[in-house]
């Protein structure tokens, strides 16, 4: 069997790893190609590293873009791939543009495609990644899923059950092999966050959705909700390319918050198992927090991850920046949401991927 991987977007790299192994351990042929969504060492390179990973056998280049500008260059890159390598099978993770250009490259040839993180819905296409999962899941072969919500959500959508595969969660395969790498213990001493009896108590945040950065008002009411956060504890804030240019391109001041490059991978997740609570709009963090028990606040209306809602630590707040500051200092008052890890997020996903496809 000869398999192409396709990953383009920083977290897909944390999913992709633990698939490759599993096919490695099995003898199965593969290529990875980096579509070059994103790009440079702190959002690309230094990832790779962290997971170790190969270098990608081919770099596609595509780099930022609208949104049908970077799914179109994918698509013509990767079809040339696709008519050189003939796999028999192409692999996608998660629900970024890369993940979309390439299914519908390989399902235009006629190439199988499995898509690993299949079956996540929330309901809003005013999302990029909710248009994503719907088209990725409706042509891929192979649906792997995360959590028991992925299969229910594809059911629905008349899905065959026999495509449907429950594996469990690969970023969680990823964070278990490296949580004993991920001490913490650089960063927290490079930000004086630790004393002689362990860390202090400080705040995570990561921001980047559209819906919460490109629009100067939301950026600057986030903005102010952690400049008055950073007045009860410090505030640590990692920040995507995406909106340091729209901090810088709004005028949007900080004197409290600590503003930091993006962190790769080891490093993030040092902080982030050591942190009071995370604030975030991501996908995958939401995951991570409800794996480490770190109480987590999602600045968006709504998830593609129930389950860590509803097992996990995890609460959905929307734009509600007063509740933001009244969540923090409540976990800071000790009301923390205490969770469970849901069904199969056990470090074995890729496995379970690798032996079915073999
Ligand atoms: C993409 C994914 C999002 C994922 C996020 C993780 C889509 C639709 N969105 O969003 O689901 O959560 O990655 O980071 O695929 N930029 C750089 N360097 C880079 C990458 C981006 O400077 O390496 C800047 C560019 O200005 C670019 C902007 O960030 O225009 C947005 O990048 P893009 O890849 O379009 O989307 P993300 O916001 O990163």
């Amino acid at each position: 069997m000869r398999v192409i991987h396709t990953v383009g977007a920083r977290p897909n790299f944390m999913k992709l790893a633990p698939v490759y192994r599993a096919l490695s351990a099995r003898g199965v042929r593969q290529t990875v190609v980096h579509t070059g969504q994103h790009y440079g060492g702190l959002m690309s390179e230094g990832i790779l590293k962290d997971l170790e990973l190969p270098e990608p056998d081919v770099n596609l280049g595509v780099g930022s873009g609208t949104h049908a500008r970077q799914t179109s260059l994918v698509m013509m890159a990767f079809e040339e791939q696709l008519l050189l390598e003939r796999p028999d099978l192409v692999l996608v993770y998660g629900d970024v543009n890369s993940t979309l250009a390439a299914t519908l490259a390989a399902a235009k040839l006629g190439i199988p495609v499995g898509h690993v993180e299949a079956g996540l819905r929330s309901g809003d296409r005013s999302m990029p990644e909710e248009i994503n999962r719907l088209v990725t899941d409706r042509l891929s072969t192979w649906l792997f899923t995360p959590s028991r919500d992925g299969d229910t959500n594809l059911i629905s959508e008349g899905v065959d059950a026999s495509s449907i595969h429950f594996v469990g969660n690969v970023m969680i395969d990823t964070l278990e092999r490296l949580l004993l790498r991920a001490d913490g213990e650089a960063p927290l001493r490079a930000l004086n966050l630790m004393n002689g009896l362990g860390p202090l108590p400080f705040v995570l945040v990561t921001l980047h959705r559209p819906s919460n950065v490109d629009d100067a008002e939301s950026l600057a009411r986030l903005m102010a909700a952690l400049e008055a956060i950073a007045s009860h504890l410090p505030v640590i804030f990692p920040v995507h390319p995406r909106t340091l240019a729209r901090l810088e391109r709004f005028g949007i001041q900080h004197e409290r918050t600590t503003l930091l490059d993006p962190l790769t991978y080891v490093p993030f997740l040092g902080l982030q198992r050591h942190a009071t609570v995370v604030v975030t709009d991501s996908g995958g963090i939401q995951e991570e927090t409800t794996y480490l028990g770190v109480p987590c606040l999602t600045m968006r209306e709504s998830t593609e991850r129930p389950v860590t809602v509803t097992e996990g630590t995890n609460l959905v707040l929307g734009r509600d920046t007063a509740r933001l500051e009244r969540e923090v200092l409540g976990i800071l008052d000790g009301q923390r949401k205490i969770g469970r890890i849901p069904d199969l997020w056990d470090g074995h996903a890729g496995d379970r991927i690798g032996e079915i496809l073999a």
